[in-house]
């Protein structure tokens, strides 16, 4: 019995959280020229297909609420993600909240941008989750997002 339920344990899928911030829930026609032209749910699709050929869960979420993202992301710790992929948005640039939230679970959490924040207004150059990520993608639109499941399909 006990052979039976490790079995199941071990092959029980891996969840990899997908938590969009602030305004993302625009993509598609927010400024298309700096963001592109996906939609959040075109991101999303691509993502499901990919985390499939890779055996792994998926949830993406979006709110434009910093609390929610701070539940979400204790809430990844707690259920065992394999790891986290966070555009937090604006809140990058703001949020200590977020900083202390990613520094006290153990979950990687990986930072992605569609746009490449250093090149843009100097307001959007210092990320203060970035010392607290496992590391940060950023500058290649809608691909970073698959990019970062396919480091954390590694870890
Ligand atoms: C963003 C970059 C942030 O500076 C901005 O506030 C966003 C989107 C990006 O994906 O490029 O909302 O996180």
């Amino acid at each position: 019995m006990r052979d039976i339920i490790l079995a199941e344990e071990n092959s029980a899928k891996k969840t990899v959280f997908v938590l969009n911030g602030p305004n993302l829930n625009l993509l598609g026609m927010r400024e298309p020229e700096i963001y592109g032209s996906d939609t959040l749910d075109d991101i999303a699709g691509r993502l499901e297909d990919q985390a499939h050929k890779l055996d792994l869960d998926i949830d993406i979420r979006q709110s434009n609420h910093e609390g929610h993202l701070i539940d979400w992301l204790h809430e990844a710790s707690a259920d065992g993600a394999l790891g986290v992929i966070l555009n937090a948005g604006a809140f990058t640039h703001t949020s200590i909240a977020l900083y202390d939230a990613i520094k006290a679970i153990t979950v990687p959490v990986i930072e992605v941008h569609l746009s490449n924040p250093a090149a843009r207004e100097e307001f959007r150059h210092k990320s203060l989750i970035a010392p607290v990520a496992k590391g940060t993608i950023c500058g290649f639109g809608a691909l970073g997002y698959q990019l970062a499941l396919d480091a954390i399909s590694q870890f």
